[in-house]
């Protein structure tokens, strides 16, 4: 570990293969102790084939998953210190919600008066205490995942795995959850490990993040780092959203567009076609020297912003997407407006970098 932080789980070059379906392409990363980690890329990229080689439900096909600093290879799911949470609750219709949150202590030996003081203290964690007696069906969506929480956490794991765990909750209650969830990893030792296709929860929730495609890891680190200095194309547009143009480096400065076109970044060390990543708030409106004109195609008012859909003037340049933060509203549809990139703010990706 390059910070001196403890490796809690060590994915090393671990592959999975289905037939001649690659769901995992030789991965690595690590996941420290106490640390909220979370998995993120689009559907069918391996997130859950990723999360079931460290429960130990699947095996590698090649590598190896390290927990605690142990080969986990031969180590049955029952014997790794993890738990699961999963999309799709399953409580156990027929027991109260005590003894559903209990239930993994009792097959571990844990006597009664001990399950029930743990089950009740960590349902006042998640904040169902008074629930003890009632029924899965007695409860709202919200309240069943949160005993499903409960039931997690209550073994104490070292590392508690959730695999999609907020989709099936509406909006507000799914925002709730997240805040919900991070206070309650606060409080417990064990490390959260979060797969999701949602980067925004991934964004909120974590301390770092990797970023899944087509079975690779394209990026790992912090939110902020990720979207800031994204890695690759795919994670500028896939972690936010961004514009991503063509421009033309000379070994220094990256133009946007041909003879009528702008300078968008320089000091670049890349030559000929780059890829160009520029974020829709770091483009502002401006009255003068600006980089680009433009006809406002569409405006979406947001409420908390308002985005424009603006047909560039310059040669080379297509639809931009441009967000303005607050009340203003200086363009209308129909409208031109003047742009300017705001200096710094462009990421250039060198092309065939494959
Ligand atoms: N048991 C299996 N047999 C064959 N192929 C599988 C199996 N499990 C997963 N796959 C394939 O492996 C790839 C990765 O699947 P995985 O379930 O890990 O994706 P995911 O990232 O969790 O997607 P989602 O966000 O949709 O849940 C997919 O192409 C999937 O079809
Ligand atoms: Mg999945």
């Amino acid at each position: 570990m390059t910070d001196g932080a403890e490796a809690l789980v060590e994915l090393d070059g671990v592959r999975k293969e289905y037939g001649d379906v690659t769901a995992v392409d030789g991965i690595d990363f690590t996941i420290r102790r106490g640390e909220f980690f979370s998995l993120v890329g689009p559907s069918g990229c391996g997130k859950t084939t990723t999360l079931r080689m460290i429960s130990g439900f699947e095996r590698p096909t090649a590598g190896t998953v390290r927990l605690d600093g142990a080969d986990a290879a031969d180590i049955p799911p029952n014997e790794r210190d993890t738990n699961l949470v999963f999309q799709h609750l399953s409580l156990f219709p027929h027991m109260t919600v005590g003894e559903n949150v209990e239930y993994g202590l009792k097959k571990s030996g844990v006597d009664a008066a001990t399950r029930t003081e743990k089950s009740k203290e960590y349902l006042g964690l998640v904040d169902l205490d008074g629930y003890y007696d009632r029924k899965p069906n007695e409860l709202s969506g919200g309240q069943q995942q949160r005993v499903a929480l409960a039931r997690a956490l209550v073994n104490e794991p070292n590392v508690l795995l959730f695999d999609e765990p907020l989709s099936s909750l509406d909006r507000k209650l799914r925002k709730q959850m997240q805040v919900e969830l991070r206070q309650i990893h606060d409080q417990v030792d064990g490390s959260f490990f979060y797969v999701t296709h949602d980067q925004e929860v991934a964004m909120t929730l974590s301390d770092r993040m990797a970023v899944l495609n087509e079975g690779r890891v394209e990026q790992v680190g912090p939110p902020e780092e990720i979207y800031r200095e994204p890695a690759s194309p795919f994670v500028a547009d896939f972690i936010g959203d961004t514009n991503l143009v063509d421009g033309t480096a000379d070994g220094d400065a990256v133009r946007i567009g041909g003879e009528g076109g702008f300078i968008v970044s320089d000091g670049v060390d890349a030559s000929g076609s780059v890829t160009v990543s520029i974020r829709p708030e770091d483009i502002d409106v401006v009255e003068t020297d600006w980089d680009f004109a433009g006809e406002v195609v569409d405006r979406y008012f947001q409420g908390d912003q308002t985005q424009y859909v603006v047909e560039p003037e310059t040669d080379g340049l297509t639809e931009v997407t441009v967000v303005m933060q607050g009340q203003r509203t200086p363009v209308e549809r129909g409208e031109t407006g003047h742009f300017r990139v705001q200096p710094g703010a462009a990421v250039v990706f060198p092309e065939a970098t494959e």
